[in-house]
């Protein structure tokens, strides 16, 4: 590895559109601070860098649903996320905002620049408009009835029913989320960035100059690249957002993923003089911390960007990680499926390092994870309390009884085996935890310093110095007492050491504790035995963790799931607004040629939970046809059933089955699916009216 005089640690920019939650701690900001933490103990010139991302089109579309403007909306959540941010101690040196005017100034500089320099594509295409909101539609913001399996609630993406992925023209009766207006296409001039022409420099810089990059990282990268790059807008029309300083840009305003990353930058402006140093230097080490869904933009686009700019340093390592999901299932904002961090710190005063340590010792680095509540007490009562927390306590009552309240002597001469072993066992400690969090491997290192609290206890449980009696020094029982005792409080103190950049809190109630200062903290006392000195008057012991019950766990589990419930509830109160299609004709509907069939075969579809395939039997001829009710129906309860089928429907493909025609269905308010059959059994082909 190069050798690098300072080193620049981003943390991703959260969207200010809600709070926090503990996939976003434990994917990013844990393991950034912990990081960080560390490079301070070692006395690194570091600077740790976040804000809050306040533009795009979710928090437009959060202000006009609320009635509120967007600045409203960011204000809001800009505050509840610093100040969670705060409580967990996630240390930035400056947390910022991207609608403050550095970030303008200086995002509205680099695209500037970029355009000056003759960077960007000039493109005019068609997009949806809401002639109504008078906005241009992103994809999911249109809804309409998906034409594979008729659900009327399918987005312009994708149907949430039957799994399809499609496109705003594929939807029958399409509308605008924002304003029921029936989107229509109009013309639109955007620019462009040719990301294809840094193509084979992003294969050469990353591919093979990053082999070093963590799996999950380097793989998703290698994909990208491999399928190759192709142009990207990097502006939009908008009314929010930093707008495009070009004279001929009216209501156009940067991409939000062109300006966020800038944020860094910003925020290291606002920061610091010496901003450049750690921004221009070959000689800093730049490391992006996020989530898995981030790392195109700042593993392919944001780099491109750095070059095609020029003069900044590129990314040094991405470590990324993975989603957390919370009992078994997907954190998700919109079902309010989250553990939010605000909720947290009430519910759990004094019990920040508790969450820092559960989210650290699961932290998906290489895959997905799931945090339960269970285990969450579990760590806390059996790891925290039980191990850690019980070996400071018992040193500290030990010393009290059996050491005059004070540090006792080493006795050299005295030192044994069992004294050796622990004392080689806190030097490798030292190296382990150091290579581990080098290499971004936070688990490990965590697990390492809690294994020194578990040899800790160990050693005394062999030791037995309640046991001794108390005959004088220097070679009666007491000498051993006193070697004992000595040696768990240097453990004692190396376990503040070590475990300051995991639970920062906690370690700064020991050193209170051990009455030292924070400097005691530097890492190059890490593996020393000589921290606290013979005859030093200590504090008495505090708890560091507490017992976590049952019912803590159990409201806590309940209250996940009624938050999800009652979020259902509100959802669908929303939407009784049902869908009113306009009045037709007879004709209209004799256009439709229904007939009653009878099931002759029905099978799961392969990788496609939703769909199931049929062969009806339409009397004359009998049909293929794929329907997405698996989730309400098994395959082998259909045969011999009666259903009514749409049978002139144009035929589509779906995961490569040709379906032609489509079967009926109601669908009641929770989204259960029944068929529509004859009240009695008719002869197939049987027309419908
Ligand atoms: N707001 C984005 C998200 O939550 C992350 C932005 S990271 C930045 O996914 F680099 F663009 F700032
Ligand atoms: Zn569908």
């Amino acid at each position: 590895m190069k050798d690098f005089k300072r080193i620049l640690v981003t943390a991703a920019l959260p969207y200010a559109n809600g709070p926090v939650h503990i996939g976003h701690m434990a994917g990013v900001y844990i393991p950034a601070d912990i990081y960080v933490r560390y490079q301070r103990a070692q006395k690194r010139d570091i600077i740790f860098v976040g804000g809050s991302d306040e533009h795009g089109v979710p928090i437009t579309i959060r202000a006009m649903k609320e009635g509120v403007s967007p600045q409203e909306i960011v204000d809001k959540y800009h505050a509840i996320i610093k100040e969670s941010f705060k409580q967990m101690g996630i240390s930035f040196d400056i947390y910022s905002r991207t609608s403050n005017k550095v970030h303008h100034e200086t995002a509205s500089a680099f695209f500037k620049k970029m355009y000056d320099d003759g960077l960007f594509e000039e493109k005019e295409t068609e997009q949806y408009y809401d002639e109504k909101a008078k906005v241009f539609l992103a994809d999911r913001y249109i809804t309409g009835t998906c034409p594979i399996c008729g659900n009327p609630n399918a987005y312009g993406d994708q149907c949430e029913r039957c799994g399809s992925s499609l496109s705003p023209e594929q939807l029958i009766n399409p509308r605008s989320t924002l304003s029921d207006a029936v989107p229509v296409k109009k013309k639109t001039k955007h620019w462009y960035f040719p990301l294809q022409d840094y193509e084979a420099w992003l294969k050469q810089w990353l591919l093979e100059g990053h082999k070093e990059w963590k799996n999950n990282v380097y793989g998703q990268c290698k994909s990208w690249l491999d399928n190759g790059l192709q142009s990207r807008a990097m502006t939009r029309d908008s009314n929010w957002g930093i707008k495009v300083p070009l004279p001929d840009a009216e209501g156009k305003v940067l991409y939000v993923w062109f300006d966020a990353p800038i944020g860094y930058i910003s925020a290291s402006k606002e920061l610091t003089a010496h901003w450049a140093d750690y921004w221009c230097k070959e000689d800093t080490r730049l490391i992006h911390f996020i989530g898995k869904d981030n790392i195109v933009f700042h593993c392919i686009i944001f780099p491109a960007m750095l070059r095609a700019h020029g003069n900044f340093m590129l990314p040094d390592n991405v470590p990324a990680n993975e989603f957390l999901n919370i009992e078994g299932d997907k954190v998700s904002t919109s079902r309010n499926w989250a553990v939010w961090i605000n909720e947290y710190v009430k519910d759990f005063p004094g019990c920040e390092d508790v969450l820092r340590y559960v989210l650290c010792s699961n932290m998906p680095e290489t895959k997905d994870n799931d945090f339960t509540w269970k285990d969450f007490q579990e760590k806390n009562n059996s790891e925290l309390v039980a191990i850690f927390g019980n070996f400071v306590n018992r040193t500290f009552v030990l010393m009290k009884k059996l050491c005059n309240d004070k540090v006792p002597r080493f006795h050299n001469q005295l030192r044994d085996d069992t004294d050796q072993k622990l004392i080689d066992e806190i030097k490798n400690s030292k190296t382990k935890v150091e290579h581990a969090i080098e290499e971004f491997h936070f688990r490990d290192a965590l697990f390492e310093v809690m294994d020194l609290a578990r040899k800790g206890n160990k050693y005394l449980q062999e030791k037995e110095p309640w046991k001794k009696t108390g005959a004088p020094a220097p070679d009666g029982d007491q000498s051993l007492i006193d070697n004992c005792i000595h040696l768990c409080l240097q453990l004692t103190a190396n376990l503040a050491i070590l475990v300051n950049p995991f639970l920062p809190h906690t370690a700064k109630k020991m050193c209170h504790m051990m009455k030292v200062e924070d400097r005691m903290l530097d890492w190059e006392n890490a593996g020393k035995t000589d921290l606290l000195s013979y005859g030093y008057n200590l504090r008495s012991p505090e708890l560091l963790f507490r017992k976590i019950e049952d019912q803590e766990i159990s409201m806590q589990v309940e209250k996940l799931r009624a938050n999800a419930l009652n979020q259902k509830e509100k959802i669908n109160m929303e939407e009784p607004k049902r869908e009113e299609k306009p009045q037709i004709q007879y004709d209209d509907f004799a256009k439709l040629e229904l007939r009653a069939g009878t099931v002759l075969a029905c099978e799961k579809v392969e990788k496609a939970d939703k769909l199931l395939k049929f062969e009806v039997d339409l009397g004359v001829e009998k049909r293929t046809i794929v329907s997405g009710i698996a989730l309400h129906y098994k395959p082998e309860e259909m045969i011999g059933k009666q259903v009514i089928v749409v049978a002139n429907l144009a035929p589509r493909k779906l995961k490569g089955i040709e379906s032609r025609g489509m079967i009926l269905t109601a669908e009641d308010k929770n989204g259960k699916l029944y068929l529509l059959k004859p009240e009695n059994l008719v002869t197939p082909g049987s027309p419908v009216s």
